[in-house]
């Protein structure tokens, strides 16, 4: 049995990015999660998981099947055929419901400190299917675009067939500002509100806007980007009503000069594209005091598009 303390963190990510729903996302700097694993010798069965969340509120479940985090681990325990318990400690840096990537957050940093707990035997493309089990368990479906910028970092394409591939897409230097009101928007609500049908002229046009979008990355187009992140007539058209001023924030964002705004993940977080740092900084200025006006308060993050992903903190 190991002694072992292992501390993990992963990042807050922007899901979707316009037309890309569950299928496009990027890791950002500066706020995440916290998972720290250690072998629990006097767990009465092997494989047994006690966990303690913090920062949270009390509003998370702790029983260890009805958490993300947990959850993931138990999955790994059990498919690895580990023989101990774990001691787990879940650190929400995140807010819930908050359109950052909370529960993909939670779900990664478990994967990458629970591997690190099995001598990393897991490669990146099976810490992404186990982290994938705890967004099946805080919000009913398996999506990856959160848990694989999370896991990998930088920008990810989430390509989905008959098999899933995770592909990271390299991306220019250019930064974002993503603002959270405090106004709470489970995911499972906000993808309620998704058509489960759409037209062919629909879909031709959200295709040829993910694709264009990737071609913007490819070849530092900010303003093709900022285009294609607006384009999206799916998803954020029938999410657009449950996040309070969308309209007047993304009209805030575009006049301090943002090449294109959406909404982050489920919401109600909105994301602002931007040549740099200083004009990112008072984009997220500008869309935080359409809410501030409102006596809503928020929190806004600015950081390049594309951050570290899930790493091992040194204890
Ligand atoms: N793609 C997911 C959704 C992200 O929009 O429901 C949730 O964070």
């Amino acid at each position: 049995m190991s002694d072992k303390v292992i501390r993990a963190f992963a990042p807050a990510t922007v899901a979707n990015v316009g037309p890309g729903f569950d299928c496009f996302g990027f890791a950002i700097e500066g706020v995440g999660d916290a998972v720290e694993v250690r072998e629990w010798p006097e767990a009465k069965k092997r494989k047994k998981i006690s966990l303690e969340v913090r920062g949270d509120g009390g509003k998370l479940p702790v029983k260890p099947a009805k958490n993300c985090a947990s959850a993931v681990a138990l999955a790994m325990l059990e498919e690895s055929g580990a023989d101990f318990g774990l001691k787990m400690i879940l650190g929400k840096g995140l807010p819930l419901g908050s359109g950052l990537g909370s529960s993909g957050a939670s779900s990664a940093a478990a994967a990458v400190a629970v591997n690190a707990l099995l001598d990393n035997r897991y490669a990146s493309e099976e810490l992404i299917r186990f982290a994938a089990l705890g967004e099946q368990v805080a919000c009913g479906t398996a999506h990856l675009d959160n848990v694989a910028p999370a896991i990998l970092g930088g920008f990810v394409l989430v390509r989905q067939g008959e098999d899933v591939q995770a592909i990271t897409v390299p991306v220019p230097e250019w930064w974002v500002a993503v603002v959270h009101p405090q106004l709470e928007l489970p995911t499972r609500k906000a993808r309620a509100v998704i058509p489960s049908q759409i037209t062919l002229t629909t879909m031709t046009r959200n295709v040829s806007n993910a694709a264009a979008l990737m071609v913007a990355l490819m070849s530092n187009d900010l303003e093709l980007f900022g285009r294609a992140v607006m384009s999206d007539m799916v998803v954020e058209p029938a999410r657009a009503p449950l996040i309070t001023n969308y309209k007047l924030v993304k009209k805030a964002a575009l006049s301090a000069g943002a090449a294109g705004v959406s909404i982050s993940g489920a919401g109600p977080s909105i994301f602002a594209v931007a040549t740099d740092k200083p004009r990112a900084r008072e984009i997220g200025q500008a869309m935080s005091a359409v809410w501030n006006a409102l006596e809503i308060s928020t929190e806004v993050y600015v950081s390049p598009l594309g951050a570290r992903g899930a790493r091992i903190i040194e204890t």
